[in-house]
């Protein structure tokens, strides 16, 4: 008898990661557009049944670290520590984030793992000693090829900080990352999925093309990183150590059978790394070779996406460019935040950030189209029917075009095509809007002989938002609460958040009777900025 051994197994969670962010960084809207990206797509998986896997982290090791926690006079531990809990949780709580963990590298379970991952390459002939002396932006945390650098009067400088670059010459231990140019020509030839948008894959193989060397992982002038096990006068190279987050987070090197070996088994290997492109190499040319030198499966996917612009320049702190969430949110609420830069940017290109736009959207968009109908039915069902849901009734029209939206928004979403499934969605409550505006359910009222039509489109009108609130749940998750509670459908069909994506569009759910309250403004009126 053959016996099943899937029947055995856990099933394979959805595993998404963002970068790890430098803990030094004040966080700005860059790194939360990465950070929604991931929370709104993983939600969108939580919907769908799937059992899924968050992380987000902070990038503590490094010369840039330790030289700012000098520079404060704080010991770097302190100094990171404070950061974390001072900025980074707090800004990922505002912005209703729900990642599942949060990896810092100076913990524990992180920095043993790496030196156990460590080790084992050593032990395995892919780590040698040799001896650096190049380039080096202490900004980037990255070796630089001659040919990266712009030259400003003669001096060298970083593209990506217009900084001047430092000379390394040092002995290192080296990993012989040249030997999986060809594996991993390969797998970006043959996985077009493995690497996306198709710039970035294209991007990922002109670079292996053009030949790759080994990479210096270790490094012996200061000491604020994880110290190489086999020789502790050098500490594992920031990057080397950054990169490992994503599976020591999840039980990297543990035994099979303890907690942390089942938790690899069960997330490995990563669905999507989501990055900015600035950091695609590290991901899709060093981090999967790492991993085939260890025998371990590679992520199926990683994602690069587009720089938000200011003044047509990558938005940065070294820049003096870098704008908190706050100042956003504080003006148009942590939801619009959300919507907006996946709404009004393509997923993989740049994009400027205007306030006007985002004004202009959030008025015409949130405001007057979604908002402006949850509270007109709210009124209406209060006026005409009493507070209560009237008896159920199908629109085809309306029903057909929501079977169609569900499907075409998952399809986006899936293909990481935000501005895509937000668009199915908003053009759905563009056509509900159409629909009451046809009906003229204000004009039935007026002849209680039209009492069972009126009663039909504030059902049809009803239904249709529910099925709006689940689908526009992953992108704004407290909005959509407050409409489901006004629609009464907590009681009737339990917490929006378990609502699952395959029902949506099965019409006639909110039960005859259902109490409606009246919907507190879902977006108010934008106070002029001076
Ligand atoms: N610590 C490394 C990542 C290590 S991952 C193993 C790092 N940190 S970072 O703080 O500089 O964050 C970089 C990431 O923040 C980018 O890849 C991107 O996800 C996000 N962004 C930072 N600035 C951004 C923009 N101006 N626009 C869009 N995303 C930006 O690199």
């Amino acid at each position: 008898m053959r016996v099943s051994r899937n029947k055995m197994a856990p099933v394979k969670s959805f595993y998404l990661t963002t970068p790890i962010y430098y803990v030094n960084d004040a966080p700005h809207i860059g790194h939360a557009y990465t950070t929604v990206a991931g929370d709104v797509l993983t939600r969108w998986h939580r919907q769908r049944g799937e059992s899924v896997w968050f992380l987000t982290g902070t990038d503590e090791h490094g010369q840039k670290v330790m030289r700012t926690a000098e520079q404060n006079n704080v010991a770097p531990q302190a100094w990171v520590d404070r950061l974390v809990a001072d900025a980074w949780k707090p800004n990922w709580s505002a912005l209703n984030i729900a990642n599942d963990d949060f990896i810092r590298t100076t913990e524990p379970r992180h920095t043993e793992r790496v030196q156990k991952f460590l080790q084992s390459l050593k032990d395995s002939g892919h780590i040698y000693a040799g001896k650096y002396e190049g380039p080096y932006c202490v900004g980037c945390e990255e070796f630089k090829l001659p040919g990266d650098l712009i030259d400003a009067d003669g001096e060298k400088l970083c593209p990506i900080h217009s900084k001047p670059v430092e000379l390394v010459n040092e002995n290192n231990w080296f990993f012989k990352l040249s030997a999986f140019t060809q594996a991993l020509l390969d797998h970006y030839k043959n996985n077009p999925e493995a690497c996306q948008p198709e710039s970035a894959r294209n991007e990922v193989i002109s670079f292996l093309e053009g030949g790759v060397s080994d990479l210096s992982i270790s490094r012996s002038t200061f000491d604020w990183g994880i110290p190489v096990p086999w020789d502790t006068d050098q500490v594992v190279y920031v990057w080397f150590d950054a990169l490992l987050n994503y599976a020591t987070a999840v039980g990297l090197t543990d035994d099979p059978n303890s907690e942390g070996g089942k938790k690899f088994a069960q997330t490995w290997p990563a669905d999507v790394h989501l990055v900015g492109k600035d950091i695609l190499r590290f991901h899709a040319v060093i981090w999967p070779a790492m991993l085939m030198a260890a025998g371990l499966d590679i992520p199926r996917k990683v994602f690069a996406h587009g720089w938000l612009l200011v003044g047509g320049e990558k938005m940065s702190k070294s820049k003096l460019t870098g704008i908190a969430p706050s100042d956003i949110t504080d003006h148009f609420g942590v939801d619009a935040f959300r919507y907006y830069f996946l709404r009004a940017i393509p997923f993989g290109s740049d994009g400027s950030f205007s306030w006007e736009d985002m004004s202009a959207r959030y008025t015409s968009e949130l405001a007057n189209d979604f908002g402006n109908l949850a509270s007109r039915l709210a009124a209406m069902i209060e006026k005409y029917c009493g507070g209560l849901i009237p008896a159920p009734h199908r629109d085809d029209v309306l029903a057909q075009a929501l079977e169609t939206t569900v499907d075409k928004a998952d399809k986006a979403m899936v293909a990481l095509d935000f501005q895509g499934g937000i668009v199915a969605a908003m053009d759905f409550c563009k056509k509900v809007n159409g629909y009451v505006t046809e009906k003229e359910p204000w004009i039935l009222a007026k002849d209680p002989a039209n009492k069972v039509e009126l009663e039909e489109v504030l059902y049809n009108t009803a239904e249709s938002l529910r099925a709006l609130a689940v689908l526009l749940h992953p992108v704004m998750p407290a909005t959509t609460e407050i409409l489901w509670q006004s629609l009464g459908a907590q009681s009737s069909l339990g917490a929006i958040g378990d609502q699952k994506l395959s029902q949506i569009a099965t019409w006639g759910q909110l039960p005859q009777g259902a109490i409606v309250t009246k919907t507190p403004v879902l977006f108010p009126r934008l106070e002029i900025k001076e």
